[in-house]
C-alpha cells in the first residue's frame, strides 16, 4: 500500500506540474549569458511589467538575489545596511553580505508582525558628519512576507513609509520579496503598488507559486545591468537557462490564483489545531500560508517527537525550536490533506499513535 505523503516542510517542496514539465520540454532556449534566451527574456519582461520596474533578470536563488540586491546598492567600501533582526537576510543566508560582499549589517528588532519601528530604523541610520569613524548606511531592507514571523504582511502604508524615510535619508530601499505575491492577495493590493517605494525587489518563484527554480530581481535600467555582472561573478550566469524560466512562466499563469486558497487553508489548519488540546497557534500571526504552532508546557510530546511521528504517517513538517512547529501549505496541499494531518496531530498529541503505528 502507498502510504498517503502530506509535505508541509516549506513551501519550496512543490514538484513540477505536467504543464511545468511540458513547458520545460519544449521551451525555446539560447545561451543567457550571452543575452539571447527568448524565455528568459520573456520571464523577465514579464516580471517588470508585474513589479511596475523597468527591467528584471532571473538568478537561481532568493538567497543568491539578495545578496546581488544588497551589493548592487552598497558597493562602495564601508557601506551598512539596515536590516531586521529576524530577517532572512540576516539569519539564514550565511551572513553572505558581510563575508562575500563586506557589507556591514545594522539590525534594528522586527517586531511580532514583521514590521521595525520606524523611528528605530531612523535611529539607526548613521550621522554621516561623522564619517571618518561610522560605516555609511546605504539601505534599508525589508521582508514581504515576513518569514520569520509566520508569513505576516505588511502594508502599502508601511512600505511607503520606509520608502520615504530612505529617500529622505538618500539610502536605497530593498524588498526580500521571496513571497511578494502571498502578500500582495493576502493585502489585496497589486505587487506592483506594494513594492512602489523600493528600488529594488526579489520574487521567488520556487516558492508558493510551485516553480522548480529561480527568483526574479526587479528594478531600474541602470540597477538591473549592474545587477546582471555581479550575477556572472558569483557563477549565477546560466547558459540555456529557458528549461528554468519556462515552468516559471507556467507558475506565473497558473499559480497567483491558487494563493488565495493556500491562505484559506492555511486558516483551516491554523484554526484545527487550536482546538486540539496542548496545542496552541496565534490566529493573529496566521496571513497567508505559513502556521506555527506551539506545544504547551507540561504536554507529554515534545516538537521532535511529535515530528517524528506525522513522519511515520507521512505528514511532514519542520520542527522550528524548542515545543515550536512549522507547517507550509502550498498549491499541492488539498483540503483534505489538511483534515488528514489534523487527525494524525490530534492522535499523536493524545498518545493514540507512535512512530509505529496505531497503538
Ligand atoms: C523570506 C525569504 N527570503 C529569501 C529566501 C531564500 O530563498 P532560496 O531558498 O531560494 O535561496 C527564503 C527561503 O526560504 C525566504 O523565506
Amino acid at each position: 500500500m502507498v502510504m498517503r505523503r502530506v509535505d508541509l516542510r516549506s513551501d519550496t517542496v512543490t514538484k513540477p506540474t505536467e504543464t511545468m514539465r511540458a513547458a520545460m520540454a519544449s521551451a525555446e532556449v539560447d545561451d543567457d549569458v550571452l543575452g539571447y534566451d527568448p524565455t528568459a527574456a520573456r520571464l523577465e519582461t514579464e516580471m517588470a511589467r508585474i513589479m511596475g520596474k523597468e527591467a528584471a533578470l532571473f538568478v537561481p536563488s532568493g538567497t543568491m538575489a539578495n545578496l546581488i540586491c544588497v551589493l548592487t546598492h552598497c558597493a562602495i567600501r564601508g557601506s551598512e545596511v539596515i536590516l531586521g533582526d529576524y530577517s532572512h537576510i540576516h539569519i539564514y543566508e550565511n551572513g553572505g553580505i558581510s563575508t562575500i560582499g563586506g557589507v556591514h549589517p545594522r539590525t534594528v528588532k522586527n517586531n511580532e508582525d514583521g514590521t521595525m519601528d520606524i523611528n528605530q530604523i531612523e535611529a539607526a541610520i548613521r550621522d554621516p558628519t561623522f564619517e571618518i569613524c561610522y560605516p555609511t548606511t546605504r539601505l534599508i531592507c525589508l521582508e514581504n512576507s515576513h518569514a520569520h514571523s509566520g508569513g505576516r504582511c505588511l502594508t502599502v502604508e508601511y512600505t511607503d513609509k520606509v520608502g520615504e524615510l530612505a529617500k529622505n535619508h538618500g539610502l536605497k530601499l530593498h524588498i526580500d520579496g521571496a513571497r511578494i505575491f502571498n502578500a500582495s492577495v493576502a493585502l489585496g493590493v497589486p505587487v506592483h503598488r506594494l513594492v512602489q517605494a523600493a528600488d529594488s525587489v526579489t520574487a521567488c518563484l520556487s516558492k508558493g507559486l510551485g516553480a522548480p527554480v529561480g527568483t526574479v530581481i526587479s528594478g531600474s535600467k541602470s540597477f538591473i545591468a549592474r545587477a546582471k555582472i555581479l550575477r556572472k561573478t558569483l557563477g549565477g550566469g546560466m547558459r540555456q537557462v529557458g528549461v528554468l524560466c519556462a515552468p516559471a512562466l507556467v507558475a506565473l499563469e497558473e499559480n497567483i490564483s491558487k494563493l488565495e486558497g493556500d491562505h484559506q487553508k492555511a486558516k483551516i489548519l491554523a484554526e484545527g489545531l487550536n482546538k486540539i488540546k496542548g496545542l496552541k497557534v496565534d490566529m493573529a500571526s496566521v496571513e497567508t500560508n505559513i502556521v506555527y504552532f506551539d506545544i504547551l508546557e507540561g504536554s507529554n510530546i515534545t516538537e521532535t517527537h511529535l515530528c517524528k511521528i506525522l513522519e511515520a504517517h507521512g505528514v511532514l513538517t519542520m520542527p522550528e525550536g524548542p515545543l515550536k512547529m512549522r507547517l507550509v501549505v502550498h498549491h499541492q496541499i488539498s483540503e483534505s490533506d489538511v483534515q488528514y494531518t489534523l487527525s494524525c496531530i490530534q492522535k499523536a498529541v493524545i498518545g493514540f499513535v507512535d512512530e509505529n503505528g496505531d497503538k
